[in-house]
């Protein structure tokens, strides 16, 4: 017994003393790993990529990394081995198209499994060749000119939306939990958009499959554990739950996967059936699943297969639905807080109508909604105040390091901006950068020069669709939606918030 005890405290005596030097040892090593200690940062986060993952899951990153920036400059450490740039001159170091810097292990996690495969997605995958390969195969179908056949489809779901707030709540007078409606919206358009078939939110005035939740639940997964990407190998990505997935034990498919793979298989019927009646092999939907079937059959490789469009096809519903539905309540949002604003929106349409400037359609069409350029000062200052994508977009430097910003940042370190952060710099966006004001977007005939050359500046800065050749794929699709609901919502409805504890809430009249 004795003895026991004696061996265990020698034990003990030697394992924390070792444990407490090799802990010591890694935070001094991180501390000094190459030569990053010479930029300002907490100095938590200069020892442990623990800080930043807090931080994330905190939820409010973006205001944290804005007050580091505001007191320690335009170079802040916010891990071991993370940069974070807040001037715009290292939007082209970074995310140039010359440069081609690599996405950083952060991407990855944002990738599913499926039959024990990681799938490779073009917005997680580091893999450069394969992302130019799968972005020229898809590309194609996001051009601005295949945009407009995808018009149609953005209408029938638009009439959903607003038949469906008519019925509901305009005249019943309950009042709608708005964010909430915008992303059932948001999904409807894009499953639309994709396969010609809404998931049904609308419809059924619900979070269909839980797939919202879902969405949900893997968003707060995947945004802190990003930060330390280590982890999601050993708690999803690891060998054991890649096996018991690929042979059927773990099913963690999403509804969406579940829906997207149904589609998939009914289009591909379809092709078959006309095939067999010696039809026209590609059916014109006019959506986004025949534009990769078209690129499929060009693509002589085989390199596109039915398993990349689904990856594809899954991926988009996944990238498409809550940045957009973000982006438009934080348009409704500032409007509502901003009343001098919303008038002036609301009286230039009201204008344009009735100087047949526009038709007085229910539904607005993209090329109307070009002509009012208030609409777009406000959108275009939402997007800048508040940016659906708040983390940084991180980059990883070359073997030989890179110059940004007049320093040379050795290989290997993640580097990145934040839009939050770059959106608010004050000599480009002017001295009132931190509040909300479309004006600043607009030039009069009669404005200098200079005003013309800050614009274009202002533009250049705007990093909410990320840049280079990573950059948004589904942006013009995303403005379309955004273009043609929020004049077409606001002809029809009005809007207020409920003075209560229940932010989300508002009251729709006809
Ligand atoms: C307002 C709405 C949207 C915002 C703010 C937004 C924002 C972004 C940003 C910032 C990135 C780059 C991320 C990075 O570099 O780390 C990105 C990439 C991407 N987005 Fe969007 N997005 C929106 C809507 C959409 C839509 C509607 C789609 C699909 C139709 C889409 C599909 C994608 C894809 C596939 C990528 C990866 C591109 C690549 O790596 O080549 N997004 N988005």
């Amino acid at each position: 017994m004795f003895s026991t005890i004696y061996q265990s405290t020698s034990f003990s005596s030697l394992v924390w003393p070792s444990f407490t030097l090799a802990v010591a040892t890694w935070l001094v090593t991180n501390y000094f790993t190459k030569g990053l200690n010479k930029y300002p940062g907490p100095v938590l986060a200069s020892l442990t990529d623990w800080w930043r993952f807090h931080t994330v899951w905190r939820r409010k990153a973006h205001y944290s990394y804005l007050k580091l920036h505001n007191e320690l400059g335009d170079i802040v450490r916010l891990g071991p081995n993370c940069l974070s740039f807040a001037h715009p001159q290292a939007i082209k170091s970074i995310y140039g198209l010359t440069k081609k810097l690599g996405k950083s292990d952060f991407y990855p996690v944002q990738m599913q499994i499926s039959k024990g495969q990681v799938l490779q997605s073009l917005f997680g995958t580091q893999d450069q060749d394969y992302h130019a390969k799968l972005r020229k195969a898809v590309s194609n179908a996001f051009s601005m000119s295949s945009i407009v056949q995808y018009e149609a489809r953005v209408n029938e779901t638009t009439k959903v939306f607003l038949d469906r707030t008519e019925e509901l709540y305009a005249s019943t007078g309950l009042t709608c939990n708005f964010i909430l409606w915008l992303q059932f919206f948001a999904f409807d358009v894009i499953t639309q958009i994709t396969y010609s078939k809404r998931v049904g939110f609308l419809d059924k005035q619900e979070d269909v499959d839980g797939i919202i939740a879902w969405l949900d639940k893997i968003f707060q997964y995947m945004a802190p554990i990003g930060q330390i990407p280590l982890l999601d190998k050993l708690l999803v990505k690891n060998p054991i739950l890649i096996l018991l997935n690929k042979y059927g034990f773990i099913d963690n498919s999403s509804g969406t996967a579940r829906f997207s793979k149904a589609r998939m298989v009914e289009r591909l019927q379809e092709l078959a059936d006309r095939k067999a009646a010696g039809k026209d092999e590609i059916y014109q939907h006019g959506d986004l699943l025949t534009m990769f079937l078209h690129s499929q059959k060009q693509d002589k490789t085989g390199f596109f297969d039915d398993s990349r469009i689904l990856t594809m096809t899954t991926s988009i519903a996944l990238a498409g639905s809550d940045t957009t539905a973000i982006s438009l309540s934080a348009v409704f949002y500032h409007l509502l807080r901003n009343p001098e604003c919303f008038q002036k929106m609301l009286k230039e349409l009201q204008d344009a109508i009735d100087s047949g400037l526009i038709p007085d359609s229910e539904i607005l069409s993209w090329s109307d909604s070009q002509k009012l350029p208030y609409l777009d000062a406000c959108i275009k200052e939402t997007l800048r105040i508040h940016p659906a994508i708040s983390l940084n977009l991180e980059r990883l430097t070359p073997p030989e390091g890179i110059e940004i910003c007049g320093e040379l940042i050795p290989g290997g370190t993640v580097v990145s901006c934040n839009p939050w952060v770059l959106h608010r710099r004050k000599e480009i966006f002017g001295e009132d950068a931190d509040i909300y004001r479309p004006e600043r977007w607009l030039l009069g005939e009669s404005s200098p020069p200079e005003a013309r050359a800050q614009l274009s500046e202002m533009k250049a800065t705007m990093l909410h669709f990320g840049g280079g050749s990573r950059t948004c794929l589904g942006k013009h699709i995303a403005l379309l939606e955004m273009y043609k609901l929020i004049p077409s919502f606001l002809k029809k409805f009005e809007v207020r918030t409920l003075p209560c504890t229940r932010p989300h809430a508002i009251s729709v009249f006809s």
